[in-house]
Order: C-alpha cells, then structure tokens, then sequence
C-alpha cells in the first residue's frame, strides 16, 4: 500500500524508499535499452508495465545490461533524434573542423561511432585514419555509409566495446559523443578513458576536452499544477485523496524535460567531478568562480566518476515556490592549438547561435565570454534546447522561499551497483531551517 510522502519521511520531509516508477520523460535514449519502454513498430516509445520496469532494475548481469543497452543504439530513432539535435551535432562538427590543424594527417578514434558521422567528419577534416568503434550493430550501417561515400580507405568501422577491439596503433585524437543525461548517465565516459590509457599518444587531443554539470533549485508551479494540483478538482469531483500517488509517480525519479531561465531560483553551482569528498567544497558562480570545478577528459579517472558528492549553498534571487533542483551540463572543446581557422571557425559559430541562444540573458555575459576561447556545447535551460533538456529533481512539497534566503545541501551521484550505467542520487536540502533528503534513481 501506498503511504503519502510524509508517512515515509526519514526525517523531516524525506522522499527515501518510495518504489512506485514516476517521472515523465520525453523521448529519452533509455527508452530504448528495453529496460525503460517499449517501441512499437511505428518507433513510438510508450511507458512499460509498472512491474516490469522495477523488475528488469535489479538485473545483476552487466552481460545483459550491456546488450540491451547496446541493442537499444540499432534503432535508427535514437541515431535520428541526436543527429537532428543541431546544437549537438553541428557544435562537434564546428569543434573537428577548428581542430583541422591537429587532426589533418592524424590517427583517430570515435568511441562510440553510431552511424560514422563524426568519423566522417574527421575524414573531411583531413584525417589520415579514422578507427570508428561501436559495440551496436549500428556499426554495419556505419561501414555501409563510410563506403557510400567513398571513405572507405580512410575510416576503419570496427564492430565490437572500445574494452575489446584491436586498434594496432596509437592514435592522435579521441573524438566521442558520450555525454548521457545529467552527464554521467550511462557511463560511458569510462570507455573514452578506457580509449585514451590505451591508445592516446601523449600530447593527443581529446574532443571534447571538458564537461561540467550544474545545480540550481527550480520553480515550476506550471508542471506541479499539472501533475498534482490537477487531482484536487477534477470535474468537480474533489479527488485529493490521488495526491500522494500523483506525487510520488510524477515526482518519485528525476525528470527529463525542458525548463527555462525564468524557472531557476538562483546562479546555478558547478557539481564537482573530482572525489574531494569531506572537503569544503561549498560554493557558487558568483561567489567563489575561482575554485570551480569540471572534468577535465585527459585527466579524470573511471574511479572518481563512481561517485560524485558536492555541496552547494545558493541564495534565492526571487520569492517563490520551491519545487526543486535542476542539472543540465556543458562540454567544451578546447584543444592544444590556436589556429587562423580556430579564430574563423569560433566567430562563425558565435554569430550563427548568438541570434537567441539566450532566452533572457540570464547567463549570457559568461556564455559569450566563454566562447570567445572555446566551443561549448551547453544544455542549460537559457540556451538552445537540446535532446538532452534538463534533469529535474521535484520535491514533493513545495517550500515557500523568499527572495535572498538561502538554500544550501549537498547532492551525490553514484553509478548504480545493480546497473553501472543507471544513476543513484542522494540530495540534501535545507531551506527556512528545515532539512530534506530525496533518494532517487536514474534509470
Ligand atoms: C550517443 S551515441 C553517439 C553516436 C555517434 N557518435 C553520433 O554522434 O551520432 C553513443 C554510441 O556509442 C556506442 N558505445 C557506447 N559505449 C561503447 C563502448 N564501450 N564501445 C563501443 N561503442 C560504445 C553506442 O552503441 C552508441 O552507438
């Protein structure tokens, strides 16, 4: 039987051992490990049976999760929606052909090929060699393509994990699009780790160079209206006795969807990606700028994503209703070489996106001095939306916070035991003199 929130609560406003599945996700990638949805023959994705879902978590096997996970990139639908993503995919386009000097005459390795167009485009950037790996049958279509195109001679498709294929050479450029939702989601970042130990010649570059992942409380009293409010009155007909179901199944796991500037309660905090856990590691962008920090891809190891903790204290800049954390992400492209075609490059992308990259220039000042050096590829709320949106957090309650108050608490990420590529996610909140903890799952 189902208990409201406050029944369940381990200490004051807790959300811990909730199991009922939530969450509204619009299209996500994990909708098609076959874990998470199921595909009609139309490629519409629609939710699975409650029991199912929960069922096919606890896995033990990696084998299996692995397969089915890889399963999930033969579908054309997924390899459509990213490569539609436009701020996906031309910002890795733009980031090859600003590193056309480093990559002219190199050796490459896509982790990750799925339909060979970043190969393709390190090929068009002047590539001598071109491994594309990918462990999805998605390779044979790959290989089909690089030959439709004559490129053939350049880009080797290899079918077959990073962990396992033989590469007879070491490379000069990693190039792999391996960010998941929330950035660590399906952990595969540690196979482009895997790639450079083994394969990255020193002084190579990879692309991109650096990720970082962002926290700031939201309010959304739109979204909380329309998944809980909504039962008080329902055709007239009180029904607030679906009140805790409503919250627990909308708001039980982090939600993929897409907020704007005008729902973050404060400057975001930068979530830290390296393992300082016990350290003082409070901070936020206006406050402490200096000590932020990302992952850094030449240097991060697959131990320190196992768990991230960071702590955050950020002043609300409005009086509203707290309704929740968001975090979305950023990856940057910055290579070793400045070039007259990285300056040529930049400018062009900087005018091409600076049309309405940013909704209410929350964030735009740091936005374009950023790009003035590097290329971005950002998910924030305040740019242009991508397939990956935001990762939203809603608390059950919503907390009345005036405008200047405080919100502080600390936020872990850490891969999941049962599944490697899902998500646990432990956040502590105070605010007004209270403390909440939420316990959720990325799956
Ligand atoms: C997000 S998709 C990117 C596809 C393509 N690079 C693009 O940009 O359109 C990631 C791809 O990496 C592959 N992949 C993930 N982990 C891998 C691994 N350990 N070895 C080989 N391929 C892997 C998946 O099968 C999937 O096709």
């Amino acid at each position: 039987m189902l208990g409201s929130p406050a029944e369940l609560s381990v200490g004051f406003g807790s959300e811990r051992g909730l199991k009922a599945k939530g969450g509204r996700r619009k299209f996500p990638r994990s909708d098609y490990w076959g874990l998470g949805g199921h595909i009609s023959a139309a490629g519409v994705v629609s939710s699975p049976p409650r029991a199912t879902a929960c069922e096919s978590v606890v896995s033990n096997n990696y084998a299996e999760i692995d397969a089915a996970y890889f399963n999930s990139y033969t579908h054309v639908g997924v390899h459509e929606e990213m490569i539609k993503d436009r701020v996906r995919t031309e910002t890795y386009r733009n980031a090859i052909f600003q590193h056309a000097n480093f990559i002219k005459d190199k050796v490459v390795v896509d982790v990750g090929c799925g339909t060979g167009i970043l190969s393709i485009f390190c090929a068009y950037a002047g590539a001598r060699k071109v491994y594309a790996v990918d462990a999805s049958e998605i390779a044979i279509q790959a290989r089909e393509v690089v030959k439709a195109n004559g490129l053939s001679e350049t880009i080797i498709v290899l079918l077959g994990r990073i962990e396992e294929v033989e590469i007879g050479e070491e490379v000069d450029v990693i190039i792999s699009e391996w960010m998941g939702y929330m950035l660590l989601y399906e952990s595969m970042l540690s196979s482009v780790i895997y790639a450079r130990d083994r394969w990255l010649k020193p002084g190579g570059i990879i692309l991109p160079s650096h990720a970082t992942l962002y926290l700031a409380p939201v309010t959304n009293a739109e979204r909380y209206a329309e998944s809980i409010d909504f039962w008080r009155n329902v055709y007239g007909i009180d029904m607030s006795a679906m009140l805790p179901l409503a919250k627990q199944c909308s708001f039980e796991e982090p939600c993929v969807e897409s907020i704007t500037a005008e729902n973050i309660m404060s400057w975001p905090v930068q979530v830290y990606t390296t393992s300082t856990i016990g350290e003082d590691i409070a901070t936020s962008h206006h406050q402490r700028r200096s000590s932020l920090k990302h992952i850094d891809c030449s240097s991060i190891t697959v131990q320190e994503l196992e768990s991230v903790t960071s702590n955050f204290s950020v002043t609300s800049m409005m009086t509203g209703a707290l309704h929740g954390f968001a975090l979305w992400f950023d990856v940057t492209f910055s290579g070793p070489t400045s070039s007259s075609s990285d300056t040529q490059s930049e400018s062009s992308l900087e005018s091409s996106l600076s049309g309405g990259l940013c909704a209410n220039g929350m964030f735009h000042k740091s936005k374009r001095a950023k790009m003035v050096n590097q290329l971005v590829l950002s998910t924030a709320p305040e740019d242009i939306p991508t397939h990956w949106q935001q990762t939203v957090l809603y608390i059950y309650d919503p907390i009345e916070v005036k405008q200047d108050e405080q919100i502080s608490g600390s936020i872990t990420v850490s891969q999941s035991k049962e599944n490697p590529r899902f998500l646990n996610i432990h956040l502590e909140y105070k605010c007004r003199g209270r403390c909440y903890v939420k316990e959720t799952v990325m799956r």
